[in-house]
């Protein structure tokens, strides 16, 4: 591998999604809502049917039993002179319930089932730009993997014109970019350790963070070592690919403030000594999940250009079981001088976290965000649709309120009082696990908080359940990489930015 580029294996594909003033004079489809009402199915007004191609448009999905449920997909032959083949229906559910996350989950569905048609004209943007395009594009997306073969016709995603007036068009391409950001972080997150290890994980960064007008700084083994990274150093070094330490900055001249974006970047956990059973082990290519959408959301941040200075530190570093590994027992000297036992190697995240914070805070920012695939504990105790978000108090509920406006669900945990006793150590000034397995998510976060400069609002987001998506898909979300918490991310960016 060359060490100044790299390029992913393989990507996912996504739709192709265009704002227009007009709609085209031919397509494949046209994609039209349509309502669950109080009688049944209802079609709504659009400019793309006149009326009695609306009503005959009406009286075929009736026909067929349409019935507007939230999700439904109901195709039938367009109307004469329609301009397009082929209606496609897609349920939004009750009028009344229809929101942004409805509008979202509804067109993410119809992505997905309309791979391989072609070019769809549709209006339903005129229920939320933002939702629909957002919907579009991030459930249209599918990951295949690294194949032998091409794309079939039938998998070939499909071109959407969304015709809605010029005005929307701020919102529009805004909406874009956060998008291809989110899917940024979800072809990361996707790729299996034997292509994303730290050298190219980082060469792969350099290359996107530099394109988006981001200052790049790659730390290699032997300055991480000079500037005292012993925690990100004692993970990496069972590995015979070193680890790294990338930092990425966005600094406009109107920002005025400052945030610390931190995210795990372990790049295959196998738990080090403390191994991992095997069954299941190969979900850990999703460890670095952190890192990834902590990097998505500064691509996104410099492309919407948002008027706040951001700073993104990235731990990468591979833990595996080789002859150099840390093993249990151990004290390790962490960024910054806090010395920590190291009783089990699978708690391998919050080491590597631990010295990126420190060094994050060096910088005195005014917030300080870390995201993570942190803790098992956090599926135990939230599912794996629901993030764990501890920290600051204010700042932290407020994390978890954009969350849940965005459509990631997130909830505010507490840090534990007994916590505070149970990770002191008897070899160095804090252990790295409690011996109780009550509260492993909380312990964490306790954990790393030792590590957070006096004075800076920080939020730590365990994402183990919510960045990666285990089971079929669903909505906008697809299988396996999820790219949360990137909308969250940038949401609250945003939010900073304007205060
Ligand atoms: N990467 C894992 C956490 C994880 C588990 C993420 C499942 C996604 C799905 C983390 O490094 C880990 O192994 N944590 C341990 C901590 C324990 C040893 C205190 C865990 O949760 O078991
Ligand atoms: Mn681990
Ligand atoms: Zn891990």
């Amino acid at each position: 591998m060359a060490s100044s580029t790299f390029e992913l294996p393989a990507r996912g594909s996504f739709p192709t999604v265009e704002l227009a003033k007009k709609a085209p004079k031919q397509a494949d489809a046209l994609l039209i809502a349509t309502f669950a009402g109080e009688e049944g199915l209802e079609v709504p007004g659009t400019s793309l049917l006149g009326s009695s191609a609306l009503r005959s448009t009406y009286e075929a999905l009736a026909a067929v039993g349409a019935t507007g449920k939230a999700g439904e997909i109901v195709k039938v032959p367009a109307p004469q002179k329609a301009g397009a083949a082929q209606v496609i229906a897609l349920g939004l559910g009750g009028v009344e319930e229809l929101d942004d996350e409805a509008l979202r989950r509804a067109t993410g569905s119809a992505a997905r089932a309309t791979a391989g048609v072609g070019t769809i004209v549709t209006t339903l943007a005129d229920f939320g730009v933002t939702a629909t395009v957002e919907g579009l594009i991030l459930g249209g997306y599918a990951y295949r993997g690294i194949r032998s073969t091409e794309l079939t016709e039938k998998e070939q995603p499909s071109t959407f014109i969304v015709v809605a007036d010029k005005s929307v068009s701020e919102e529009f391409e805004a909406a874009r970019t956060v998008a291809e950001s989110v899917l940024i972080a979800r072809d990361l997150v996707n790729t299996p350790a034997n292509e994303l290890y730290p050298e190219s994980y980082a060469a792969f960064l350099s290359g996107e963070a530099k394109e988006a007008g981001l200052d790049v700084e790659v730390l290699d083994e032997k300055q991480l070592k000079k500037q005292g990274f012993g925690g990100i150093l004692a993970v990496g070094k069972g590995s015979a690919r070193p680890p790294r330490l990338v930092r990425l900055s966005w600094k406009p001249k109107k920002a005025k403030k400052h945030v610390a974006l931190v995210g795990k970047g372990i790049t295959f956990d196998t738990g080090g000594i403390s191994l991992k059973p095997g069954n299941g082990m190969w979900d850990m290519i999703s460890d670095m999940g952190g890192s990834a959408a902590m990097a998505a959301t500064i691509i996104a941040a410099a492309k919407l250009k948002l008027p706040v200075q951001i700073t993104a530190t990235l731990p990468l570093a591979e833990n595996m079981p080789g002859s150099g590994a840390t093993r249990p027992g151990d004290v390790i000297t962490h960024y910054g001088g806090l010395t920590s036992e190291v009783l089990n190697t699978d708690a391998e995240g919050r080491l590597v976290l631990s010295d990126a914070i420190a060094r994050a805070s060096e910088d005195k920012p005014d917030y300080l965000i870390e995201t993570a695939t942190l803790t098992g504990a956090q599926i135990v105790a939230l599912g794996s649709r629901t993030s764990g978000i501890m920290g600051s108090e204010v700042f932290r509920d407020r994390l978890a309120e954009i969350g849940r406006e965005v459509g990631e669900n997130a909830w505010a945990m507490p840090l534990l009082e007994e916590h505070d006793e149970e990770i002191k150590s008897q070899a160095a000034d804090i252990r790295n696990i409690n011996a109780k397995r009550e509260g492993g998510m909380e312990f964490a976060g306790t954990y790393l908080k030792q590590f957070v400069g006096e004075g800076i609002e920080w939020a730590h987001i365990d994402i183990a359940g919510p960045s990666w998506n285990g089971s079929a898909p669903r909505g906008y979300t697809p299988k396996r990489a999820t790219g949360v918490p990137v909308r969250t991310v940038v949401a609250a960016l945003r939010e900073i930015s304007e205060a």
